[in-house]
């Protein structure tokens, strides 16, 4: 089948180049020209595993082509996906839908025949039936449907997650070919026993944010139990291993540490909370305020045991911080715990250099006043303390003995409970979580 992603951002890339897999002809709209240019040359501009294979390969096939012209889009099918970013709005919890709205607008004046419209972008639920008047409005002798097909993409699985995913969700409005279309398009993911649920728009719309308000809860479930641990000098991971047994809650998402972060939970919490208001419906989310606040306090505790390590003051000591993605298998920096501790240590007066694998680039755009390390040996000459803050696996392997010879003092503080405290601590380190 023919059809449109429209932005090729994170989600709209990865759905796009996904899509070309399964068989169908894609045309990607992307409006900055220099992404454009690198995904039309076959270069993915961010760190996602397997993807640039997955691009390189449609590229290379004709299957996927990328193009700035909502013209073009208009010319080429008659299904389009929305794949914008919805961002916080500056100052405000609600979600942006500049974007959203401005793929809308610009499309559907341009059609020349009946299209569908299925949006993946995360939104507040009311979004579909906003757009479709929208559309409505804006259509010349055609007939604009549309329907909400969210994504659940993790970030470092993000090829996987599309291909294979746990379930797919489509809400559409009655009469509609929304779902005959999805079902053509999703046939070999749906045939290999894939749930396909169907519901109404606003349900679609609520299943996304529900998810990540469920995920979101969980670490900070975990996180504020950790903070009860430390109070009563217990151990929260052993706690997350003995619930996680009981198969009605699960070990997943139980890893107290640092708290979550990146471009999806930090603000689909906050535009969730948003939006119930808007409804008349705030106190039902009042506690994913309390999830937002145990999760900041992640951070300010991170730094404490970062000024403690290093005998009450930061003042002129050297800190490494291991770790700047918001989680490994990823470059993205948005709202990542990491940097977030990295500035808060730097402002208090001590000098510190960060290290990660992948997020170098990102890290120096968003924070260009921290200093940066080519490796975490380098990061760690002359520390005084090491903070471990995104657990990639070549921080799993870290020699203790060999980085005992660089720092200046053996202080460790493993924000995200991954390494073996007994290995470090008989290599002579103060190892705290
Ligand atoms: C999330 C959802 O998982 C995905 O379904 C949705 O489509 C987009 O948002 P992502 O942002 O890629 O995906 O990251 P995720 O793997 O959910 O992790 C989010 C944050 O939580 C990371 O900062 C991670 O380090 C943290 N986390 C995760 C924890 O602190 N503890 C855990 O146990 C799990």
């Amino acid at each position: 089948m023919r059809m449109v992603v429209l932005g090729l951002g994170y989600l709209g890339a990865t759905h796009a180049a996904c899509m070309a897999e399964l068989g169908h002809e894609v045309l990607g709209i992307e409006v900055d020209p220099e992404k454009r240019e690198q995904l039309a040359a076959g270069v993915v501009p961010f760190y996602e595993p397997g993807l640039p294979e997955l691009l390189r390969k449609h590229i290379d096939s004709g299957r996927l082509t990328v193009s700035g012209s909502y013209r073009d889009a208009a010319e080429f099918a008659d299904v389009f996906f929305i794949a914008v970013g919805t961002p916080q709005k500056k100052g405000e919890y609600g979600a942006d839908l500049q974007y959203v709205d401005a793929a809308i607008d610009e499309l559907i004046p341009l059609l020349t025949r009946d299209g569908l419209i299925l949006g993946k972008s995360t939104v507040p639920v009311g979004t579909a039936q906003r757009l479709s008047d929208r559309a409505a409005e804006l259509a010349k002798d055609v007939d604009v449907e549309i329907a909400w097909n969210p994504e659940f993409l993790r970030e470092g699985y993000a090829v996987k997650d599309t291909l294979q995913p746990d379930r797919l969700v489509l809400g559409r409005f009655a009469g509609g070919r929304a779902e005959s279309v999805s079902r053509d398009i999703y046939s070999s993911i749906i045939d290999s026993g894939t749930p396909f649920i169907i519901t109404d728009p606003p349900t679609a719309e609520l299943v996304k944010t529900s998810a990540n308000a469920f995920l979101a809860t969980k670490i900070s479930f975990i996180n504020a139990i950790a903070e009860v641990c430390d109070a009563a000098g217990a151990d929260v991971k052993a706690i997350a291993d003995a619930i996680g047994y009981d198969s009605r809650i699960g070990r997943k998402f139980l890893n107290a540490g640092i708290g979550f972060g990146g471009g999806c939970l930090p603000k689909d919490i906050r535009a969730f909370m948003a939006r119930a208001g808007e409804l008349g419906a705030a106190e039902a989310l009042t506690f994913l305020r309390e999830v937002d606040n145990v999760n900041m306090r992640r951070r300010t505790r991170m730094v404490e045991l970062a000024r403690e390590v290093c005998g009450g003051t930061l003042l002129g000591k050297r800190v490494a911080i291991l770790g700047a993605a918001f989680k490994p298998e990823s470059d993205d920096v948005r709202d990542s715990p990491a940097l977030n501790v990295a500035g808060q240590i730097q402002l208090q007066g001590a000098s510190v250099s960060v290290y990660d694998p992948k997020a170098m680039d990102n890290s120096r755009k968003l924070f260009p006043t921290l200093d940066y390390s080519s490796s975490a040996l380098e990061a760690c000459d002359q520390a005084d303390a090491m903070l471990l803050l995104t657990e990639w696996q070549e921080f799993l392997s870290l020699d203790p003995a060999e980085l005992g010879k660089r720092v200046r003092h053996k202080n460790l503080v493993d924000g995200r409970m991954c390494l073996n405290p007994t290995v470090w601590e008989s290599a002579g380190w103060n190892y705290r979580v």
